[in-house]
């Protein structure tokens, strides 16, 4: 392993302890945020340019600051939209200064969890994904850092982000929400983007200030099916959370356009032409996205569970298929389901993947285009940006594919979730048949 050059990091080191001496009562102490200034000397982590010296490329501020929406999450919370929503939930203090929203937009940790250099306005920072970095800043840049296990490095205050378990549960904190942070149905009526997410594309678009190992095969694969168990999980402990609380029912469970389509003659519906399977004509179904496509991963991986999970998903389905579901029903089926996936993506972040592996689930939804397309406009974006991220990965190790035509046909199916009130998922299912068919052709099956 090359580890790092310490010419090299004197530099760094130096500012990290000049850092620590100007506030030492308070630096010293494991647990407390510095603020992303500690890691942004071109020495650290603010390099222009990738550089080649250690493991790390050590541009990793300069890609935050410049390119990543973290950096502007703050900022976000001063604009016109955002100042409107604050006014139509009559918040009490603006969205800037207001933890119902500095919650997943800064890092709102508490004033003695502060070091001197912390400011708010920078964001979603370093710290807020990899811990906070009091307690480590001095000690990672010295060549002993790399011989310490997670677990010590967890001490100091440092989050293991290489587990993808724990990265994608730190990205659900916002991406999905949590007891103490989340985004409702009030919230997205007055003006707040919806919560939708997918591991391995959202890292891509964020984008990535990392390399990922390589001597883990098919690590792509990897970070999307564990990625999909827990989104799955933690979402599935969020409609429980809901169903028990006092603001039941909440409609940002459940298929945005049944309510939210344009209706049409009633020859053109294709809703009507579906019909409505397990719950009364009319009433709006439960948002399944994050269950549609992960249910492949956990088939391929443990079967035995897979399908206590597919019977716990029928189960809840019906219930919160029914216009006054029993909410505690709800909530222990929730749980039940929540506590299946937890163990399915434990078991996914614990195998090995290969092509095999890949083809077979991108054949699998690909080739359930019906019932995904009937799920709703969100289980067929779950679809689209999962078939998206395997095939970029299916690319990258295997050539066989006419990567043009897979491009296309993929490009296909966002083109069609483009207006989403217009959803129309007879004309997704025949786009989706056409990667199915792509994919069909592809040699390497089993
Ligand atoms: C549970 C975490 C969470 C909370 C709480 C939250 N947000 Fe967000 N917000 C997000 C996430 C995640 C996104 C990005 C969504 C995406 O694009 O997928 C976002 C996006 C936004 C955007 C769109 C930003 C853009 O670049 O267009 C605005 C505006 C916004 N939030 C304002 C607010 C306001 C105002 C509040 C408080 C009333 C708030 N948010 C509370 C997580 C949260
Ligand atoms: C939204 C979450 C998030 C934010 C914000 C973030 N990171 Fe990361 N970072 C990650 C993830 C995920 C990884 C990949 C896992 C890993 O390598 O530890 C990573 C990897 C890294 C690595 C490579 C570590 C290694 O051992 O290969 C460095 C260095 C790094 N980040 C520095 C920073 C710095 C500096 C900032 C702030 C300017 C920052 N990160 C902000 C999520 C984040
Ligand atoms: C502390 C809360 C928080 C955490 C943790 C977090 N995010 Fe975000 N994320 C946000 C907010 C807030 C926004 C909206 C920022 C904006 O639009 O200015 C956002 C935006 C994004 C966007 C841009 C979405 C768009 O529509 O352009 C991507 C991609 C993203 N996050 C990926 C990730 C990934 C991957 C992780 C984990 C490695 C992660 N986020 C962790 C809060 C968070
Ligand atoms: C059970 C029906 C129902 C469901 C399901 C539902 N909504 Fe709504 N939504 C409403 C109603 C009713 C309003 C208030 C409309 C009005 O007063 O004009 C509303 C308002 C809105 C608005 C603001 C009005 C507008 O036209 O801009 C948005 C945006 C919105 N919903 C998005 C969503 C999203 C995204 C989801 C899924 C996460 C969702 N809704 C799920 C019924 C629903």
């Amino acid at each position: 392993m090359r580890i790092v050059d310490y010419g090299q990091v004197a530099a760094c080191l130096t500012f990290a302890v000049f850092i620590s001496a100007s506030a030492p009562a308070q630096n010293s102490v494991v647990g407390k945020y510095n603020g992303p200034g500690g890691c942004a000397s071109s020495s650290c982590h603010g390099s222009i340019q990738p550089k080649n010296i250690t493991r790390v490329a050590q541009n990793e501020y300069s890609i935050w600051a410049g390119q990543d929406k973290h950096a502007r999450a703050y900022q976000v919370l001063s604009n016109d939209v955002s100042i409107r929503i604050g006014r139509i939930l009559k918040l009490q203090s603006p969205p800037s200064q207001n933890q119902k929203c500095l919650a997943c937009h800064a890092l709102s940790v508490a004033p003695e969890m502060r070091a001197q250099s912390f400011d708010i306005s920078d964001g979603v920072s370093c710290e807020h994904c990899h811990g906070p970095a009091a307690g480590w800043l001095g000690a990672h840049t010295v060549k002993e850092w790399e011989t310490r296990t997670a677990d010590q490095k967890a001490q100091l205050g440092m989050r293991d982000l290489r587990d993808l378990a724990v990265r994608s549960h730190t990205c659900l904190h916002c991406h999905v929400g949590t007891e103490e942070q989340s985004v409702d149905h009030e919230m997205i009526a007055a003006g707040h983007p919806d919560l939708t997410f997918e591991l391995n594309l959202f890292s891509a678009v964020m984008p990535r200030h990392w390399k990922d190992s390589d001597d883990t095969p098919w690590f792509g694969t990897k970070e999307w099916a564990v990625g999909q168990g827990m989104q799955l999980r933690d979402s599935l402990q969020r409609l429980a959370r809901r169903a028990r609380s006092s603001t039941w029912p909440e409609y940002a469970e459940l298929d945005c356009f049944a309510c939210h389509h344009s209706l049409t003659a009633a020859k053109d519906s294709w809703r009507q032409e579906v019909g409505y399977a397990g719950r009364s004509p009319g009433v709006p179904a439960w948002n399944s996205a994050r269950f549609v496509v992960f249910r492949y991963a956990a088939a391929e991986t443990n079967a035995a569970t897979a399908g206590k999970l597919e019977s716990e998903m029928a189960t809840l389905s019906g219930l919160m298929g029914q216009l006054n579901g029993d909410r505690e029903q709800i909530a222990a089926s929730a749980d039940r389901a929540a506590e299946l996936t937890h163990s399915l993506a434990g078991s996914l972040n614990n195998r090995s993947y290969d092509q095999a592996f890949t083809l077979q689930v991108m054949r699998k939804i690909a080739g359930d285009s019906r019932a995904i397309s009937q799920q709703g406009q969100r289980a067929a974006g779950q679809a689209a940006m999962s078939l998206d991220s395997l095939f970029g990965v299916y690319q990258q190790h295997a050539k066989n594919l006419d990567a043009a035509e897979m491009k296309a046909a993929i490009g296909g199916l966002f083109q069609q979730l483009d207006d989403p009130s217009a959803y129309n998922a007879p004309r997704f299912a025949a786009q989706m048949q056409k990667v199915s068919e792509l994919l069909s052709a592809e040699k390497g099956s089993r």
